[in-house]
């Protein structure tokens, strides 16, 4: 049986760090209010001239070069993101350009949050089904430029950071259970207007205004705590759901990497499930939420500080706008 398996993580954010200090020039927020309500220490931010594909370029190179592949040797990309470079294209055939890789697909996955999950799991759906052998699997998000960082907006600005995580995935036909396990992908859109950006769309005028602009409509808003509310629910229930598919208990995890929204929902979620604090990573002090990046990035550090091992069961868990959830099983 075809398995597909990680071969190379590469993880990268723009070198500008904004702390929770610095965020007070902009609005009326405090360093203590952050950590305490988030854990959130300070993020990186992009300069004017970089875009979201530029970081997916960075991290790509560091993935492409640990798992010994040349840009010509992918067959297809997934790329992640809830912030591409431009309303249309998506960001994916950007990438391809900028890694002067061949003509290959590319396609943009729109799911936040869980946007990596969701492409690992078309990615490990296409390498089982023989259709590529090498993709290259990013999440990679700007939100710098598109946060209203006024005290009007601070319940979500001070949440987000700039960054790039990307995977190569590879099938392999071989007798080891090594690879992704299963996948479990979620939604409930009733649920979209608790977070999301409004405008322009095409629910609304296209263009952007300063009807639009005045009403707060082009940046991005949240019910946090209705989002906290079903993060904690939902984060528990779809790691149960691949662990009982793969007949396995929390027992048998040795690393859960939870989406980085926050940590009291990361802290809450293991709780709920009575995991150890070793087995659940969390860096979101460095980083903020980097939405479709946060998995790669986490697990580039995991990799480095030597936290996973040959036959280690990993699970990947995500939450976010939509709402949507997903979550893998992974034999590493
Ligand atoms: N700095 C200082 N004060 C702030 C603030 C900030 N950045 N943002 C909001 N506040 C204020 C509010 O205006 C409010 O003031 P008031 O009581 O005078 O009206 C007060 O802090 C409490 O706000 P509230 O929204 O009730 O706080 P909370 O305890 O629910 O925490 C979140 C807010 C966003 C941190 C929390 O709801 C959360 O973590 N939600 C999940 C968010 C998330 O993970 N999103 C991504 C999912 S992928």
């Amino acid at each position: 049986m075809i398995r597909t398996r990680i071969t190379g993580v590469g993880r990268y954010v723009p070198p500008r760090v904004v702390t929770n200090h610095d965020l007070k020039q902009w609005m009326d927020t405090s360093d203590e209010w952050i950590r305490e309500r988030s854990g959130i220490v300070e993020r990186h931010w992009v300069d004017e001239k970089t875009a979201t594909s530029d970081l997916a370029v960075e991290a790509s190179k560091i993935a492409l070069e640990q798992a010994g592949k040349k840009p010509e040797d992918v067959d297809f990309i997934i790329f992640a993101t809830l912030s591409s470079d431009y309303y249309f294209p998506g960001s994916g055939v950007l990438l391809q350009h900028k890694l002067n890789m061949p003509k290959v697909g590319a396609m943009d996955v729109r799911n936040q949050c869980s946007g990596f999950v969701y492409s690992l799991a078309t990615a490990n759906a296409f390498i089982r089904a023989e259709m590529y052998k090498t993709i290259l699997v990013v999440g990679a998000e700007v939100h710098s430029k598109g946060l209203d960082i006024s005290t009007e907006g601070r319940d979500v600005a001070v949440l987000f950071g700039d960054g790039a995580g990307a995977v190569v995935v590879e099938g392999f036909d071989d007798d080891s259970d090594r690879g992704i396990l299963t996948t479990h992908l979620h939604s409930q859109g009733k649920y979209a207007e608790y977070l999301w950006t409004e405008a322009p769309g095409s629910a609304g005028p296209r263009h952007i205004s300063h009807e639009i602009l005045e009403a707060g409509k082009a940046a991005p808003k949240m019910r946090g705590r209705d989002v906290f509310k079903h993060a904690i629910v939902r984060f528990p229930e779809v790691i149960m759901e691949a662990l009982n598919t793969i007949g396995a208990t929390l027992d048998d995890v040795d690393l859960l990497i939870p989406h980085q929204a926050n940590l009291r929902i990361s802290e809450a979620v293991r709780q709920r499930l009575g995991l150890p604090p070793e087995k659940v990573y969390n860096n979101i002090e460095r980083y903020g939420n980097t939405t479709a990046a946060t998995i790669p990035i986490a697990l580039s550090e995991v990799l480095e500080k030597g936290m996973l091992k040959e036959g280690d069961l990993l699970i990947l868990a995500a939450f976010g706008s939509g709402f949507t959830w997903a979550s893998a099983a992974i034999r590493w």
